[in-house]
């Protein structure tokens, strides 16, 4: 890489080949300027399947020997191996001079993304979380309303979130291994938030109340408790009688004193979820910013780490009870 960019296709390495990234991660790589210099997975076998069906070029089980490898070379690495491991192979990578992308959350707790954040800022290498959201086209077509004149203050926001899967087994972690992409959307729909209030029931649902940095209030509930339901509707109010909100299947409807003003519909029947979610644009944006030897334009670990604290928040505030303010994390 010279310190300008890559002229090339970018090389990749990536660590973790279970079932997310068996889905979601590799699938993208064929539609990317890249090459898969290397693929490592504590399971050899995991690994080289990857490796066969991506065209990997190397195999390794020990992501440092990988790191330290004089028989490959690569110019970014893609982590996801789950919210335990990865800040310290995020670290890891970084410390040997690779920009790095992870999936989300990033770890564990705010401190972990700021540990990550730490590392970027001193290794001068990019971390950037994949919050896929932020790449979803109806999400970024209603935060473009959100932010025009037009649609004036943000008043509100509403979010009712159901993952669609049974509840056995998931505790909380169901708000820091699912929820906590919701949480990242109420962000980059309403910018900071300064303070939560939270109250759980039975470990499978959760309601925060939200009050953003620019004034505005929001709601965020998040359950599993409704099986295989998977729900996702959003809701925002700005000034003067503007409403948007977009429902499950992905429509946006646009509103003004009661008229509709915009409709975006995509049927599900059209839709490819590696696109529509958001998973191919997460990592063109990342490939694109190690290319051209720049930070991506959302999604850094910093922008993490605020979303972390708003996680971390929420878990405290049901925990204890009151209201936590974000400067308290
Ligand atoms: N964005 C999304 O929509 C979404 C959806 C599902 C999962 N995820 C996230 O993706 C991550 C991974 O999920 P998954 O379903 O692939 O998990 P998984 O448990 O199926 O796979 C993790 C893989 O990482 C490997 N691994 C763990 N530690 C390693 C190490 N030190 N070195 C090399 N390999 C190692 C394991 O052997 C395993 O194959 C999690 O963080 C999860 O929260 C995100």
């Amino acid at each position: 890489m010279t310190a300008s960019g890559i002229d090339q296709r970018v090389r990749l390495a990536v660590i973790g080949a279970g079932e997310h990234a068996s889905e979601r991660i590799y699938p993208c790589l064929s539609f990317l300027p890249v090459d898969l210099a290397a693929v490592c997975d504590l399971d050899d076998s995991r690994a080289r399947g990857k490796a066969r069906a991506f065209a990997g070029e190397e195999v390794y089980t020990d992501y440092k020997k990988m790191l330290k490898a004089i028989e490959v070379e690569f110019d970014a690495v893609v982590i996801c191996t789950g919210h335990a491991t990865q800040p310290a192979l995020a670290i890891d990578a970084m410390e040997a001079g690779y920009p790095v992308w992870t999936e989300a959350p990033p770890g564990p707790s705010a401190t972990d993304a700021a540990a990550m954040w730490e590392s970027s800022s001193r290794s001068g290498q990019t971390c950037m979380t994949g919050f896929m959201k932020r790449f979803s086209p109806v999400y970024q077509k209603m935060r473009t309303a959100i932010a025009s004149t037009e649609f004036g203050a943000p008043s509100m926001l509403s979010i009712n979130w159901s993952m669609g899967q049974r509840p056995h087994g998931w505790g909380n972690s169901f708000v820091l291994e699912s929820g906590i992409h919701v949480i990242d959307l109420a962000r980059y729909m309403f910018g900071d938030v300064t303070q939560v209030f939270a109250k759980e029931h039975d470990g499978h649902s959760y309601v925060a109340t939200l009050t953003f940095a620019n004034g505005s209030i929001g709601t965020l509930t998040m359950t599993v408790n409704r099986v295989d339901q998977f729900t996702e509707e959003l809701h925002v109010t700005g000034d003067h009688g503007h409403y948007i909100k977009t429902d499950t299947s992905g429509r946006m409807m646009r509103y003004h004193s009661g008229e509709v003003v915009e409709v975006c519909d995509r049927p599900l029947s059209l839709q490819d979820s590696l696109k529509d979610i958001g998973y191919l644009g997460e990592l063109t944006e990342f490939v694109a910013a190690v290319r051209e030897d720049r930070q991506p334009a959302t999604a850094t670990i910093d922008c993490a780490y605020q979303t972390m604290r708003v996680h971390d928040a929420i878990l405290r505030s049901a925990h204890e009870g009151g209201a936590v303010d974000i400067d308290d994390i």
